[in-house]
């Protein structure tokens, strides 16, 4: 990526612009300690805090409530986040919240509590019918119609960046599948980013939320460029994601610089306090760069992944039910991906296979595809990730079904620097079945 602009010439038609949200963030240890002062400074009396049945007793949720408690804000807590949340947990939060009469909200808690929370004052404050605000095709798609509630959020994992993003994704039962809600209106209004938090994340968790960040990066760098989008109406009608752009490039470029040095480290020892703060900082950089240009092929292919997997476990995530988390469905299609988007862009792809650590001295764009694809297994390996989706019990006999379960994506599959149809979605499980 010599001159990251000549990738972004205007075409005939094509948007003459982008548009990046971000929320006010601080960064820092000890930051949670902030939330009171905040919360007053947004004229918050009474918040809802939204959090997980594990997080609620433990001592991150005690910093921000002693914080709170200090800046004589009430409280009313919610812990009844579902992991990887689904339809009816998003509705379950919403009543709470609109029989709250809050006047804001505080999140803590991984992607599954921000997404959470930034649905619950959604419905609290613009009451609808639930599927009036999910995304097309699968809902109405309806824009948010005005401000929601000042939410903080205070993320727990190094991954989602969902503190920074107007996104909150969920299972919708009936075709079990994952979808979300998309607009600028949910970007919450304060992130208080505290690397502190993920000492006490276990090893898995940090593997799997730090390919979710990965991803988010790589998928922002490879996205189909902003350009290639037909003209909105009016600027504010240009969507939440709009495709790669030179903003979204640079924070994905150092997000991915981060992620190549620190993710084995910060997986293999809590106590190494450098790599797990580079990781939240990553998931954050990622974070913006995503929402503003969006993802494609890996996260489409997950929410399949997601959703056929049938007997899967994870230490760290809850016991139970089969769960694959968000992060591993992710990283499991990365390597078939970008073996296979790599001709449409092949500095761009040698770029990101660069800046996770992979030496590409002399590399042609025909070996951009393996260059990256060879570099994230390395990492899959050195982090215990799955040996493809062959390990999560999938085989030939499954291909179909997957590709099935990946249509529902064609909003982010469009979003790909390739197009793709169901003949290519099934080339890419396949070749994602089994990677060493
Ligand atoms: N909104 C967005 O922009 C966005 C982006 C990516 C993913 N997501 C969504 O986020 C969800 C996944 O979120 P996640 O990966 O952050 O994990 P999570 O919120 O699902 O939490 C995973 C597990 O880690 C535990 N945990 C969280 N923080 C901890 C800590 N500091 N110490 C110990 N345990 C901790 C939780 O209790 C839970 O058991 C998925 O639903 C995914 O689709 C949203
Ligand atoms: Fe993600």
């Amino acid at each position: 990526m010599r001159c990251c602009h000549a990738d972004f010439a205007l075409v005939e038609g094509s948007d003459r612009g982008f548009t990046v949200g971000m929320p006010t963030f601080t960064f820092g240890p000890g930051v949670l300690a902030e939330a009171g002062d905040n919360a007053r400074d947004l004229g918050m009396t009474r918040v809802g805090l939204f959090t997980d049945t594990r997080l609620v007793s433990g001592e991150h949720v005690a910093k921000v409530r002693a914080s709170l408690a200090a800046a004589g804000v009430d409280v009313a807590v919610y812990d009844a986040v579902k992991i990887e949340p689904d339809d009816a947990s998003f509705q379950d939060a919403a009543r709470f919240a609109a029989g709250g009469r809050f006047d804001g909200y505080v999140s803590v808690g991984g992607g599954s509590v921000m997404d959470t929370c930034k649905v619950a004052n959604l419905y609290a404050e613009h009451p609808a019918d639930f599927m009036a605000y999910v995304n097309a095709p699968i809902g109405e798609g309806r824009r948010v119609p005005g401000a929601v509630r000042p939410h903080i959020a205070c993320p727990t994992t190094s991954g989602t960046g969902s503190e920074t993003t107007g996104i909150a994704i969920f299972t919708l039962r009936s075709i079990n599948a994952k979808t979300g809600i998309i607009s600028r209106r949910l970007i919450p209004s304060i992130a208080l980013v505290d690397p502190d938090v993920t000492r006490s994340l276990p090893g898995a968790a940090v593997a799997a939320t730090g390919f979710d960040c990965m991803s988010h990066a790589l998928e922002s760098i490879t996205a189909r460029a902003y350009p290639r989008r037909l003209n909105p109406a009016k600027g504010v009608l240009r969507p939440v994601s709009q495709g790669a752009n030179p903003f979204s490039d640079m924070l994905a470029t150092k997000a991915l610089e981060l992620v190549g040095a620190f993710l084995e480290r910060a997986v293999r020892d809590a106590s190494d306090t450098e790599a797990r703060t580079e990781m939240m900082y990553a998931a954050m950089l990622a974070g913006i760069a995503f929402n503003a240009a969006g993802c494609h092929l890996p996260h489409g292919l997950s929410y399949a992944v997601s959703g056929l997997t049938k007997n899967w476990h994870v230490p760290g995530y809850p016991e139970g039910a089969s769960l694959v988390p968000h992060g591993m469905a992710v990283v499991l299609n990365n390597p078939s991906v970008w073996r296979h988007t790599a001709p449409a862009s092949p500095e761009r792809h040698l770029h990101c296979a660069h800046c996770l650590g992979a030496d590409v001295r002399g590399a042609g764009p025909e070996f951009a595809g393996e260059a990256l694809a060879t570099r994230v297994i390395a990492m899959m390996r050195a982090t215990g990730m799955p040996n493809g989706l062959n390990a999560l019990g999938f085989d030939e006999s499954h291909v179909d079904a997957l590709a099935t379960g990946a249509e529902p994506q064609y909003r982010v599959i469009r979003n790909a620097p390739v197009d793709i149809g169901r003949d290519e979605l099934k080339r890419l499980f396949r070749s994602a079945l089994r990677y060493w």
